[in-house]
């Protein structure tokens, strides 16, 4: 029987889909009720009736920090994906990112350990590997991580996490790590990328020549079950489908969502600015932050992945991004 933590997230809705298309015998936890619409409305995606599908997951409501609550939903498991984090780029947030996302994937793991599960899939992402100093280096799966550089605090719970996971492996636990860049998909348009397209839908005037990497969620959900049904183990994957500058990348969503493109360039200058008011306008009203230095930094960055890796261990073929857009764009408009 699988575990899917996350399942009330984006990558976890579309997983839980396509493993009860699989027909496996699936326990998922979910930490408040109404997110469990959301699946539902991803399962419309998928299932002429959806309610129907939905009602074959056994749920409970469990949080990764909470080990008790965990242990009720293990026994009869064999087979995990873990899926749930945090994801903020607030440096307010860090001890809650250190929390959810390490302390918890180190429960994940201590659990899997103790109920000898067969295999763990681990949701990392490119934000736990390292940067090369020359940027016209891709980036792989071999990349060192480097604490000198100036890492988001998401990135460093992401990286500890995946250490958690790595240490689980060296005590016996099979485990693959998936590290997937921007992941596009439909269902959650106030988080992640899901929030971009209804930015760029509301007319976003800025863009920067940044390069940004993206993969579609059905690529990602697809890469994780056959990893897990594979013989691979103790080894990691980016998953990249392709490396555009965010210029293109909002333009293209602007043609396929028929709003204007965002038309004026973002210079370093200006997102210097943006990101210090942005700064200064948490410290006086406590709001959530809209745009951390590390996030300016990252979209003029012009680093770039490569995901030949998992494509020749596989044999997969990455969703056209084009592609991907089109189909995400019509479903933010539907
Ligand atoms: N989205 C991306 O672009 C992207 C890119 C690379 C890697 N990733 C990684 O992919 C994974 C899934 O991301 P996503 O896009 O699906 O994120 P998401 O839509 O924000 O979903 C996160 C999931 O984690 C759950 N969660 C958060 N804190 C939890 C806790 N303390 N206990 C139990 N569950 C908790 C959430 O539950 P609630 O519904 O209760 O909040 C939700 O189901 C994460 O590991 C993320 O780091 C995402």
């Amino acid at each position: 029987m699988i575990l899917v933590t996350g399942g009330t997230g984006l990558v976890g809705a579309h997983l839980l889909a396509y493993l009860v298309k699989n027909a496996q015998q699936i326990k998922a936890i979910y930490r408040t009720v109404d997110r469990l619409e959301a699946v539902k409305n991803v399962f419309s995606y998928y299932f002429d009736d959806p309610i129907a599908a939905f009602d074959q997951i056994q749920w409970f409501q469990a949080d990764v920090i909470d080990i008790p609550s965990l242990e009720v939903v293990f026994p009869e498991i064999t087979h995990v994906y873990h899926c749930a984090a945090l994801i903020s780029f607030d440096p307010k947030d860090f001890d809650t990112l250190r929390k959810v996302n390490i302390e918890g994937t180190a429960n994940i793991v201590n659990l899997c350990i103790a109920h000898g599960i067969k295999k763990l899939c681990f949701v990392s992402s490119v934000a736990a590997i390292g940067e090369n100093e020359d940027v016209t280096i891709p980036i792989t799966e071999e990349t060192h991580w480097n604490p000198e550089l100036d890492n988001s605090v998401y990135a460093i719970s992401k990286y500890g996490s995946e250490m958690e996971v790595w240490r689980g492996s060296q005590e016996g636990l099979d485990i693959v790590i998936v590290n997937p860049a921007i992941i596009l998909g439909a269902g959650f348009w106030r988080s992640g990328s899901g929030s971009l397209f209804r930015k760029v839908a509301k007319g976003l005037k800025y863009y920067t020549d940044g390069i940004l990497s993206y993969v579609d969620v059905q690529d990602v959900v697809s890469v994780m079950i056959q990893l897990m049904k594979s013989d691979i183990k103790n080894e990691r994957f980016v998953l990249v489908a392709e490396n555009w500058t965010l210029k293109k990348f909002t333009s293209k969503m602007a043609t396929a969502l028929k709003v204007k493109a965002p038309e004026k360039e973002a210079s370093s200058f200006l997102l210097g600015f943006a990101w210090r008011m942005d700064w200064l306008r948490q410290f006086f009203t406590g709001k959530q932050r809209k745009l951390t230095k590390q996030t300016a930094q990252s979209i003029q960055s012009k680093s770039f992945f490569d995901s030949s890796k998992i494509q020749t261990t596989l044999n997969f073929k990455f969703k056209p991004l084009e592609e991907t857009i089109e189909r995400v764009s019509k479903r933010y408009k539907d």
